[in-house]
């Protein structure tokens, strides 16, 4: 089969696609014809070895998939051959067939577009996860996202709205910014030309903002926390600008202020056995919601950019270079469709 194979952890753009073996079939797993795959900006940290989680080498990277089963081992009994459906495994999708555990696959909606179903079991789990189960953002406050026009940025601007926050968008330029606007930000911030904190006290007329969406750390991070209210809540998703920002303790105290982590991975459950048993309902009930808002027209993920197996790194680069919107998708069984 196709694949992209990870020999040694480095730089991505180092890796090409080669014939390689189908991998076997395991106890408790299924076999997928991957149909498509998600690019995401964690990908070049896992091919680094600098993700929270190693996988043991050579291994194919691409986290999260969709496909259709072409074989279930005897004691895996949850999905049929011929099915349609999602997998989360942490890595094993740039390849024409994946081997995974039948814990990290989910059904999918028939007939939704993969892109769609990848954005929003990725990017939007993360999102509603952040900001349900973690900031329990209620209706009428108001949330600021950060990176709004990213992939997980602009799933939390459309989840906010569907709670009921009043949504603010921070994000680099005019055009993202008036993408966050289209997927429901009531106001946006370009924080490429001003001052993130007084632009937040201008939209808010003083008042500040109940909870922070933060893919992005670094400088951001300090203006953000700073313009929370009292008993406001600051979810870290990541760094995307690249430094892991310091927290002044005294800011929380004062305000009674949280800074949460969230980390959908443990959610996932690919990693961790025990936290898988614990989470998986939760999990499972989540993309319940969030399919269903789906197919309600409440949610609209934005796929921008499609590309080919073989184009891969190509794909990636738009991510990393912050030239992407939405979701980035990489087609592994079928034609190009267009980048
Ligand atoms: N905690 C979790 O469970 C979880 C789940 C998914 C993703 N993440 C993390 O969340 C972050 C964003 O992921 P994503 O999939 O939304 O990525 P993405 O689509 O590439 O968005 C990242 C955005 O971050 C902003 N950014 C700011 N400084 C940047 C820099 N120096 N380089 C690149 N981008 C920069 C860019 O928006 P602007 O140009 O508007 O600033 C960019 O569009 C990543 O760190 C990822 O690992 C965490």
């Amino acid at each position: 089969m196709k694949a992209i194979v990870c020999h040694a952890f480095g730089d991505f753009h180092d890796l090409k696609v080669e014939e390689t073996a189908p991998p076997p079939l395991r106890a408790g797993s299924v076999r997928i014809a991957v149909e498509a795959a998600s690019i995401s900006f964690a990908t070049q940290l896992w091919v680094a070895g600098s993700y929270q989680h190693r996988p043991p080498l050579p291994f194919v990277p691409g986290g999260e998939f969709v496909g259709t089963i072409i074989e279930c081992a005897p004691d895996a009994r949850r999905f049929k051959p011929g099915q349609r459906v999602l997998a989360i495994s942490g890595w094993g999708g740039y390849a024409e067939q994946a081997v995974v555990t039948e814990h990290t696959v989910y059904p999918i909606p028939s007939g939704i577009d993969a892109g769609a179903a990848l954005h929003l079991a990725t990017s939007y789990a993360t999102a509603y996860g952040a900001l349900v189960w973690s900031a329990k953002l209620a209706p009428g406050e108001t949330l600021l996202v950060l990176a709004a026009a990213g992939g997980v940025g602009l799933a939390a601007v459309e989840i906010g709205r569907v709670l009921g926050a009043r949504v603010i968008a921070a994000a680099g330029g005019a055009e993202k910014c008036a993408i966050a606007c289209a997927h429901g930000a009531q106001a946006a911030i370009d924080y490429r030309r001003g001052d993130l904190r007084a632009e937040i006290r201008r939209v808010t007329e003083n008042r500040g903002i109940d909870v922070v969406f933060d893919p992005v750390g670094g400088a951001s991070f300090d203006a953000a926390l700073r313009s929370l209210v009292p008993g406001g809540r600051h979810v870290i998703i990541g760094f995307a600008g690249g430094s892991i920002p310091q927290i002044p303790a005294n800011i929380l105290l004062v305000k009674n202020i949280a800074v949460l982590g969230f980390n959908i991975g443990k959610w996932y459950g690919w990693s961790v056995n025990d936290e898988r048993a614990r989470h998986e309902p939760e999990m499972r009930a989540a993309f319940e919601q969030i399919f269903a808002w789906h197919g309600e027209g409440r949610l609209e993920p934005l796929v921008s950019q499609v590309y080919p197996l073989a184009r891969f790194v190509e794909a990636q680069d738009a991510v990393v270079e912050r030239r992407s919107v939405g979701k980035v998708v990489l087609l592994v069984n079928q034609e190009e469709k267009g980048a």
